[in-house]
């Protein structure tokens, strides 16, 4: 066996970078805990010219990933570049047939392609990691793969997406709206090239099918998962469930119920003083339940060179000492196709309306609601400077959306509601 394990790296931007720096850095360290040399052999970026902070010098250096993929001299790949498809879907592939093991960062390539990839890598006895691909650099994927080993997996729930968490946390705490706190965090680098795919909640959600995937023993069924970014979420809204104790999180949730898995990421109220409720900036958290264990909480970075390269490493560390479990926990071919269910937990929810301020107004809201079958556990009223107009907050009992959605549908013909009403889900964690 030899006493060195060699890393062709494609990708040197922000996750590259990080990992090259790394092996640079701790090269006495990695080999005293893994008992091999982790090498760099080449690395492949788009623009060899761009000024990188790190030496390259001593490596090769490759255009096409798919080159890098394909050499003698490497024996792990890692995908760093991004994309579901194109070059990190072509190299992974190209790396698998020639017989490299692969680490990558990328959950949208694994969101999409993970399933057939898993196949492709166990039928060439190859291995997939991709620690860092969900929630940066918690190690969440061990915890799952590994040291949950034992348990059933009742819920896996949690904020997955840096950009959004920080997003909301900034409106709450500077008291500013959504399309300011946007256009902040695009500045501060913060938003992916294509910003939706943070603000729409397209990133979290791949990052909780993979979780799902593992947990529940089924195929990646990213195509499943309710998604609603966090777009029209307003100051008033982050105010007024701040009022009532909450905080509004962009918060995945996977369960596998009687009636199929569920999926869902989307905005919802969790209180306050709960630590996802105490969650600030473009830190993650995820939570765990296990029918053994209980419950795990599991915080930290979600993003960042440092984070992401540390959850790469661990995974090339794993390769080194011989570890070898399969991508999803389970060989490929055990997973289960999942019949995909809509969330019907009930749940409280939290209401928002503008009411015309008149006599009865309130009554007709009151009536809308109970004919849905939805009661109502708090209420609040705000004034308004129009004084014909009066923001009105409700927190239900728990009930269904469906429920909340029949009554929402009839809000418009008691002619006292202005406008559209928000609603979201209150979740208990
Ligand atoms: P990035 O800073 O945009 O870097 C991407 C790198 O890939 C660049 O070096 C780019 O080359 C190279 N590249 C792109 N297309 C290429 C091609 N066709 N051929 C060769 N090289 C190509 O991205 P990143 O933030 O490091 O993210 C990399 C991956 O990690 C993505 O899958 C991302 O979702 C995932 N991830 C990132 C973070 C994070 O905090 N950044 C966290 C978790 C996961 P040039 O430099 O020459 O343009
Ligand atoms: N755009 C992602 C985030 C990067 O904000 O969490 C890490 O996956």
């Amino acid at each position: 066996m030899s006493d060195r394990l060699r890393l062709g790296i494609a990708g040197l931007g922000t996750v590259g970078i990080g990992v090259v720096k790394i092996v640079q850095r701790h090269a006495d360290l990695l080999e005293a805990r893994c008992g091999k040399r982790i090498e760099i052999t080449a690395v492949s970026a788009r623009d060899r010219t761009k000024n990188r902070s790190a030496d390259l010098s001593d490596y090769a250096w490759e255009t096409d990933p798919v080159a890098l993929a394909r050499r003698d001299d490497v024996d792990v790949f890692v995908e760093v570049m991004g994309g579901s498809d194109g070059p990190a879907k072509a190299a992974t592939e190209a790396a698998l047939a020639a017989g490299k093991d692969v680490v990558t960062a990328n959950k949208a390539l694994l969101a999409v392609h993970g399933q057939a990839l898993a196949e492709t890598a166990e039928a060439t006895g190859r291995v997939i990691r991709f620690e860092a691909a969900v929630a940066g650099g918690i190690p969440v994927i061990k915890a799952l793969t590994e040291g949950l080993a034992g348990n059933a997996i009742r819920r896996v729930m949690g904020v997955m997406n840096g950009t959004c968490n920080y997003i909301l946390t900034r409106m709450e705490s500077a008291g500013l709206p959504y399309e300011t706190v946007f256009e902040e965090a695009r500045q501060l680098g913060y938003l992916e090239a294509d910003p939706n795919l943070d603000v729409g909640g397209i990133d979290a959600g791949h990052k909780l099918s993979l979780l799902a995937a593992i947990a529940f023993g089924t195929r990646v069924s990213f195509d499943a998962v309710e998604l609603e970014g966090i777009g029209r979420v307003s100051i008033d809204d982050i105010r007024h469930a701040a009022d009532m104790g909450y905080r509004i999180k962009l918060l995945g949730v996977a369960q596998m119920t009687g009636r199929g898995l569920e999926q869902r990421m989307s905005p919802c109220l969790v209180p306050a003083d709960s630590p996802l409720g105490q969650l600030q900036g473009g830190t993650n958290m995820v939570v765990l339940e296990g029918d053994s264990v209980g419950q795990i909480v599991l915080r930290g970075p979600g993003a960042g060179e440092g984070p992401t390269a540390s959850a790469v490493m661990g995974d090339v560390m794993d390769i080194a000492r011989g570890l070898r479990i399969p991508m999803f926990g389970q060989p490929a071919k055990t997973l289960a196709e999942p019949t995909a269910a809509k969330v019907s937990a009930p749940a409280a929810h939290y209401l928002r309306m503008t009411l015309l301020d008149k006599p009865g107004a309130l009554a007709k809201v009151a009536a809308v609601l109970g004919e849905a079958g939805v009661s109502i556990d708090r209420m609040r009223q705000y004034g308004h400077a129009s004084r014909t107009e009066a923001p009105v907050l409700i927190v239900t009992h728990k009930t269904t959306r469906d429920a909340i959605d029949v009554a929402l549908s009839k809000f418009g013909a008691t002619g006292v509601v202005i406008g559209e009403s928000v609603a979201l889900r209150i979740e208990e964690v």
